[in-house]
């Protein structure tokens, strides 16, 4: 079976978990109350974290378009391969859009955001409705995010049960 590139399967996999953990991460933020010391260290890494999420997706991305990308099996009908390749499409839309909205909303805040002790310029002014905008992008693009993983998983283990294609030794 044909391969990703080897850069593309090393990308998969560290967004992978970088994005799962991060969602986790930001749902303890968001859910819980005391905004103490171990609160702010936890919310200064997720920034961290998310910004380098960023950084990874912009090269995920510049290397996807200059990287040979093998055609799906055969096997798989010409319904799922449309599915499949819009699920990726979004998969991608949404990992731009969660730290982009991350950073608007906490600079419109007046919030500074660092990489990790580096603090970054503040590209664009602090504006309420702005920050409210991007917050309420921020917090519900994670069902968006969570959906298409779940979509994602599922079309892989529909291939595997149905079609037996193993498409894990694609990106594997
Ligand atoms: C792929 C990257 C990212 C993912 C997947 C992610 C995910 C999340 C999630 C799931 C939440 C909880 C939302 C809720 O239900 O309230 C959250 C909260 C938050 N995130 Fe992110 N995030 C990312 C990047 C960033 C970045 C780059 C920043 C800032 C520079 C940021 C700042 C915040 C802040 C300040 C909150 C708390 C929002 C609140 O007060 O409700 N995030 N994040
Ligand atoms: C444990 C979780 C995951 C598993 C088992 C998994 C599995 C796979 C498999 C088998 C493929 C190859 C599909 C093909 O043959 O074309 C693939 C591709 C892909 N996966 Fe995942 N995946 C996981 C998590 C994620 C997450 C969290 C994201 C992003 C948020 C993601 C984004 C993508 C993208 C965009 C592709 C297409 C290849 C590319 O453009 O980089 N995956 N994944």
């Amino acid at each position: 079976m044909e391969k990703y590139t080897l850069s593309m399967r090393i990308m998969h996999w560290i967004m992978a978990i970088l994005i799962i953990s991060l969602l986790c991460v930001g749902l303890y933020i968001a859910n819980t109350e005391p905004h103490d010391e171990e609160w702010r260290n936890i919310l200064l890494m997720h920034k961290s974290f998310g910004i380098l999420a960023l950084l990874l997706v912009m090269l995920r991305l510049a290397i996807r378009l200059g990287s040979y990308v093998p055609e799906l099996p055969p096997q798989i009908n010409h319904r799922d391969v449309a599915l499949h390749n819009w699920t990726v499409f979004f998969l991608y839309v949404f990992m731009f859009v969660m730290p982009i909205a991350g950073y608007v909303m906490s600079i419109a805040h007046g919030n500074t955001v660092e990489f990790f002790g580096m603090p970054l310029p503040a590209l664009i002014e602090k504006n309420t409705q702005v920050a409210s905008i991007a917050h309420t992008i921020h917090v519900n693009a994670w069902y968006f995010l969570i959906g298409l993983i779940v979509l994602h998983l599922a079309g892989n283990t529909k291939h595997y049960i149905v079609e037996k294609v193993n498409l894990l030794q694609r990106i594997w």
